[in-house]
C-alpha cells in the first residue's frame, strides 16, 4: 500500500515509522510511506501555510493552496480534477482528512482501509484547515470525541491500525482474529509467567492443556468482559 501523509510537522513521524510494526511493514515492503512537508508547497519566501480566519476569531487556519499543490503532485492534474468534479474516484485510493468532525474511526473502518492500494492522510493543525479542503478529500475521519493539537497523531493511529491488518505484516494472523473488536467482543484475559504473582494466580484451566476447555473459558471471559466494559458492543 502506498501511503502519503501531508503535514506541517514531518519530524513527528520519525519515531513511529522507525520502530516496531510500522518499521517492519516498510522493511517487508507492505507499505511505502512518504511524508510531505506542506511548507514545501508554499509559494512565498516565508513559506506561509496558515493564515488568520476570515470573520475574525483566534488562532490560524491552514491554507488550501499548499494542500492542493501537494495533492496535485501526488495524484496528477487528472486525479485532483476527478475529486474536484466529485466524479467517482478510483476505489483503491482514499484521501482522508483527519478532523474531529469526521466519521469515528473503528476496527471495521481500519479493515476496509487496509484493502486500499493508496492512502493519503491530510493532517490539520492550529484551528484546523480551510473548509474547502473538505472538497479535496474523499473521507473525513475522527479518532474520538476530543480535540488534540494536530492531525499527526490521528494519522499515526489510522496508519498503525490499517498497516497491521495488511496480510503478511504481522507474523501470526491468528493473533489478529482473536483481538478485541473482532465479532464485537473484547479480548479474553491473557497471562504469561510467573504462575503466581503476589496473591494472584493464573487461572487453572490455562495450565490444563485441555484446548477445548481453554477455548470455552476464553469465549466466556470475552463475553463477560464485553458485557461489563462495553454494553454497546455486547448488545450487537
Ligand atoms: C486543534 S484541532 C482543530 C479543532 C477545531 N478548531 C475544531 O473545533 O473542530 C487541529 C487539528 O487536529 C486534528 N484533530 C484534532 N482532534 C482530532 C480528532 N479527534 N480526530 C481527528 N483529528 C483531530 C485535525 O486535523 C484538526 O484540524
Amino acid at each position: 500500500m502506498k501511503v502519503d501523509i501531508l503535514t506541517l510537522f514531518p519530524q513527528m513521524f520519525k519515531g513511529v515509522l522507525g520502530e516496531s510494526m510500522l518499521r517492519i511493514a516498510q522493511e517487508k515492503k507492505k507499505i511505502n510511506v512518504r511524508i510531505h512537508n506542506l511548507r514545501d508547497w508554499t509559494s512565498d519566501r516565508h513559506r506561509t501555510a496558515d493564515d488568520k480566519p476570515y470573520g475574525g476569531g483566534g488562532g490560524m487556519v491552514m491554507k488550501i493552496e499548499p494542500i492542493h499543490r501537494a495533492l496535485t503532485s501526488i495524484l496528477g492534474e487528472k486525479g485532483i480534477k476527478k475529486i474536484r468534479n466529485k466524479k467517482s474516484f478510483n476505489k483503491t485510493t482514499k484521501i482522508i482528512l483527519l478532523t474531529p468532525g469526521g466519521k469515528r474511526f473503528n476496527q471495521a473502518l481500519a479493515k476496509r482501509l487496509s484493502k486500499l492500494k493508496h492512502l493519503i492522510l491530510i493532517c490539520g493543525h492550529y484551528e484546523g484547515v480551510d473548509e474547502r479542503v473538505r472538497f479535496l478529500s474523499t473521507n473525513e475521519i475522527s479518532i474520538g470525541d476530543y480535540i488534540i493539537t494536530g492531525g499527526e497523531i490521528p494519522a499515526m493511529v489510522v496508519l498503525d491500525a490499517v498497516a497491521r491488518l495488511i496480510p503478511g505484516v504481522l507474523g501470526s494472523s491468528s493473533s489478529l482474529t482473536c483481538e478485541s473488536f473482532e465479532n464485537n467482543l473484547l479480548e479474553y484475559p491473557q497471562y504469561t509467567r510467573p504462575r503466581k504473582f503476589e496473591e494472584r494466580e493464573v487461572p487453572k484451566v490455562l495450565l490444563s492443556g485441555d484446548h477445548k476447555a481453554i477455548r470455552e473459558w476464553r469465549k466466556a471471559e470475552s463475553l463477560k468482559r464485553t458485557k461489563k466494559m462495553r454494553k454497546d458492543l455486547f448488545k450487537k
